[in-house]
């Protein structure tokens, strides 16, 4: 015989099943997802480190700014991504960038010498938004890097992580 308990209880998990099938992705797979970005489909460790904070990973790289400290929002982040910085040496990730009116509403002609350099690796809005929450959660609320930032980071056994160890 099936109690109402039981009806309730599982109707209830019913209901919790069809939130979370009908529910757009939340932050937390964003996150996720910009993580893996930077971990493996961008090369923003060469000059910003894998820890962000700004050391660069190639010495010959330029030093990239500490996006611990930054104080853009996500949007901004994500824009700064896309469309790099001019006058800097802050690659625009977007392949078309400049070449309309979609970055700072400039196109390379406008901004002569001035335009940043398009990186190698091009990527998505969908890739900036998940890197700029990543770049807001992981990093920036994390504060100065830490030996268990880094193993969360990394992984456990990172060569990297081990300057870092109290
Ligand atoms: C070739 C070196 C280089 C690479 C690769 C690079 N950056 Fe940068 N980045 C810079 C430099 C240099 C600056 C500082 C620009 C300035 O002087 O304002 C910067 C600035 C930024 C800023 C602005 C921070 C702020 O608070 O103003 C963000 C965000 C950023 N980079 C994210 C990324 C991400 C994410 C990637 C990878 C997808 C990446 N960068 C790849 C060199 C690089």
């Amino acid at each position: 015989m099936t109690s109402l308990r039981t009806v309730l209880l599982s109707s209830a998990l019913f209901g919790l099943g069809a939130t979370a099938m009908l529910a757009p992705p939340a932050a937390g797979q964003d996150v996720a997802f910009g993580k893996s970005v930077w971990l493996t489909g961008a090369n923003c460790a060469d000059c910003h480190g894998w820890m962000g904070d700004g050391v660069q990973e190639d010495p010959r790289a330029p030093r990239g700014a500490n996006l611990r400290e930054t104080n853009l929002t996500a949007e901004q982040l994500s824009e700064v991504i896309l469309c790099g910085r001019p006058g800097t040496e802050m690659p625009a990730f977007d392949a078309r960038a400049y070449t309309d009116a979609r970055c700072y509403g400039m196109t390379r002609a406008q901004l002569g010498g001035q335009a940043p350099p398009i990186a190698q690796t091009p990527l998505t809005k969908r890739h900036a938004d998940g890197l700029a929450l990543f770049i807001l959660q992981e990093l920036k609320a994390r504060g100065a890097p830490s030996f268990q930032n880094c193993t969360e980071l990394l992984g456990a056994t990172a060569d990297k992580c081990a300057t870092l160890r109290r």
